[in-house]
């Protein structure tokens, strides 16, 4: 049986780039379609040379072929010319929210530019996952956090804001450095969750002295000219502290609701005073505690509370918000974080796992933050 062009187009229209996230014949990436009794050639052009996906897409095209029934295709591939390349990245920006309208001004800097994710409307929630101190797991809490939200069905990316410590792309076994088309900067996506880090940008143990426009400048760049597309949720690894970090991401994110990861050992009143501190200092709410490293299941089956107990829900009451979620200490979770493939991706039905799902459905559920801002309230 003939098979005709339009049916062909028809199945491509399933397959999506695995990084521009959009369907690539919406996007102009097939070149041709050719059709010769029951055989049928397809060019793909792709967006740049040494674009790191090539494989995957191929792949894709030809399954997407099987599953109506084409069995004999072949798969070509070439690289956008100049032209394709401006298409595609209108194309790109049509997609795009547009940016809000705010100007971003008052701490001192130089007027910013506006980005997607200061609209009123956005409909991305953006999480700033910060902590009292350092080391109790916020960067693998967020990646696992994002993982689980993705699996949810939501479009989801974290923003490596420690731009000291920068973890996330190695926890989600990101080596490549983004896609560049034209001005934009294609966020790399492992495991269906889209980063941006200050890793891609800076050789490894190159020590980095930030002053705070430098900072402030980096996050608007990770905001602004990041391709984003649109997103449901913003997952910002936060650095410890009330520092320029936190600063330009209250400015530039407004809209934000901060997390805050804790171990059980109870520390609560200095931790619930330093997050209070940091939240107050940057105008923005405190919507919840994550416990991390709660407790090991031990070969015997038994519970071993290592780092002792309650400590989140002391937070949590110190701080007037809810636990969301305990997370056990397990080591697969560490060795998931070394090698790149994080354990909601390795083992998703194992208790670590289902404990990061049931996180995700917490989150879900609180729902987005009202906006309050003193100075829009009525007097
Ligand atoms: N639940 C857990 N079980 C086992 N190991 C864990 C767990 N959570 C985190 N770790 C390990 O603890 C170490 C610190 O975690 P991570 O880097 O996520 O913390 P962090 O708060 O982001 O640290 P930093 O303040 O340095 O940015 C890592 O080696 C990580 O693999
Ligand atoms: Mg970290």
């Amino acid at each position: 049986m003939a098979i005709n062009e339009t049916e062909v187009y028809e199945a491509l229209k399933t397959v999506k780039d695995p990084e521009l996230r959009m369907g690539i014949v919406d996007l102009g990436m097939v070149q041709s379609v050719t059709t010769k009794r029951n055989h049928v050639g397809v060019l793909v052009a792709l967006p740049a040379t040494g674009y790191a996906h090539r494989q995957e897409l191929t792949q894709k095209v030809t399954s997407a072929l099987q599953n109506v029934g084409i069995a004999h295709s072949n798969v070509e591939v070439s690289v956008m010319n100049d032209n394709q390349r401006s298409e595609l990245v209108s194309k790109l920006r049509a997609a795009s929210p547009s940016p809000g309208q705010q100007n971003t001004a008052p701490l001192g800097h130089e007027e910013g530019r506006p980005s997607q994710f200061m609209q009123s409307g956005s409909r991305t929630r953006i999480l700033g996952i910060s902590s009292g101190k350092g080391g109790v797991g916020k960067s693998s809490v967020s990646v696992n956090m994002a993982i689980a939200l993705a699996k949810l069905g939501r479009e989801v990316a974290i923003v490596d804001a420690d731009v000291y410590g920068f973890s996330v792309p190695k926890i989600l076994g990101i080596s490549r450095s983004p896609m560049i088309i034209e001005d934009f900067i294609i966020p790399p996506v492992a495991h269906d969750v889209k980063c941006i880090s200050m890793g891609f940008f800076v050789e490894e143990n190159q020590p980095i002295v930030w002053r705070g426009p430098m900072l402030h400048k980096a996050l608007e760049q990770f905001l602004v000219d990041v391709y984003w597309g649109k997103l449901d949720y913003l997952i910002l690894d936060m650095p410890p502290g009330t520092g320029d970090v936190a600063l330009s991401m209250a400015q530039y994110l407004p809209r934000s609701e901060i997390m805050v990861v804790t171990t059980p050992q109870s520390a609560a009143k200095r931790v619930a005073q330093r997050s209070a501190f940091m939240a107050k200092h940057i105008n923005l709410p405190i919507r919840g505690v994550i416990e991390n490293m709660s407790f090991f299941v031990g070969d015997d089956g038994k519970k071993y509370e290592i780092f002792g107990s309650g400590g989140g829900q002391e937070l949590a009451d110190e701080l007037e918000v809810p636990l969301l979620g305990q997370i056990p200490l397990v080591p697969q979770l560490r060795q998931g974080g070394d090698n790149g493939i994080p354990i909601t991706v390795s083992d998703p039905s194992s208790t670590t796992s289902v404990s990061f799902d049931n996180l995700a459905k917490r989150i879900e559920a609180l729902g987005p933050t009202r906006v309050y801002r003193s100075e829009l309230s009525v007097k």
